[in-house]
């Protein structure tokens, strides 16, 4: 079976989805399961923004395609469906930006470790600290970054640490393990993350978070890989340099998983880029096809 992963989101919704169905295409092959990996930038309305995503959707718009989700046009509504019978729904866990007592009150409505956060269900939240199967993997969610400010659940983190080493297949993060890049001459990552990663051993770690393609790195038996962000910003926020003036798909923001083989490939097709636009028409990309 085929598992996709997908980077960090920031709102762009449309473009995860549109670029899900053009892998099926382009790729000719079936996907079993979606998996994000967090900061999809789900956040129920403009006011519960945090600071730096309400900053960056100024000049961003379709970071903002969360809300179109939530309150979607006919012609949305109908690319999604489309979307929907060709692709399965995303699952995925939180990142530090998302409005994360939004989705503890959506999982406690439902009584539920998984939830629908849309009218149409195409992106499916996943509660940390649950191991759940897909694609026939045991597949482990730990949300949330280490940091002063936020840190993981740690109820989930310290279920994750006494749990036997081996007794899941695929460990997804937003967070990635220690020493994986450097800035400003500081080591980035997660030390906790490295230290569950060598205790609990799975085959597959998947994180997200430092917006670039790292990977693989080994920690035993284990082999890591973080994704680049989808998209990202138009400019750079600092110098004002055009960065992604189209908004399309970055290379290395999506990895694909064989669960025969457990080859993990990052993809780099050239289609990446015709995913694109600040108002992205997805009924339009699944007819093209
Ligand atoms: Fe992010």
């Amino acid at each position: 079976m085929k598992v996709a992963f997908f980077g960090d989101v920031h709102g762009r919704v449309v473009h995860a989805l549109g670029a899900a169905v053009m892998l099926r295409k382009r790729r000719g092959i079936r996907l079993d399961a979606l998996i994000q990996v967090g900061d999809l930038g789900s956040f129920p309305s403009p006011e519960r923004l945090d600071d730096a995503t309400r900053r960056f959707i100024v000049g961003n718009p379709a970071e903002g395609d969360f809300f179109r989700l939530l309150d979607p046009s006919p012609q949305l509504a109908e690319g999604v469906r489309s979307a929907l019978e060709q692709v399965p729904a995303f699952l995925y866990v939180s990142g530090n930006h998302e409005d994360h007592d939004w989705l503890a009150a959506l999982h406690q409505a439902a009584a539920a470790a998984v939830t629908p956060v849309d009218p149409l269900g195409a992106y499916r939240h996943v509660a940390c600290g649950n191991v759940i199967e897909v694609a026939g993997q045991r597949t482990a969610f730990l949300g949330r970054i280490e940091s002063d400010a936020m840190d993981y659940d740690r109820a989930a983190y310290e279920t994750f640490l006494a749990a036997e080493p081996g007794s899941v297949d695929i460990l997804v993060t937003h967070d990635g393990p220690h020493g994986l890049s450097e800035y400003r001459g500081i080591l980035r990552g997660s030390p906790k993350l490295s230290r569950l990663i060598e205790h609990l051993q799975p085959r597959l770690h998947v994180g997200g978070h430092y917006h670039h393609e790292n990977g693989p790195r080994r920690y035993g038996s284990t082999l890591s890989y973080t994704l680049a962000d989808l998209v990202g910003a138009k400019t750079n926020h600092r110098t004002s340099e055009p960065v992604n003036p189209r908004q399309q798909i970055k290379a290395g923001s999506i990895g694909v998983l064989d669960t025969e083989t457990y080859d993990f490939e990052y993809v780099h097709d050239a289609w990446l880029a015709e995913v694109s636009g600040d108002e992205l028409d997805l009924a339009a990309l699944v007819d093209a096809g």
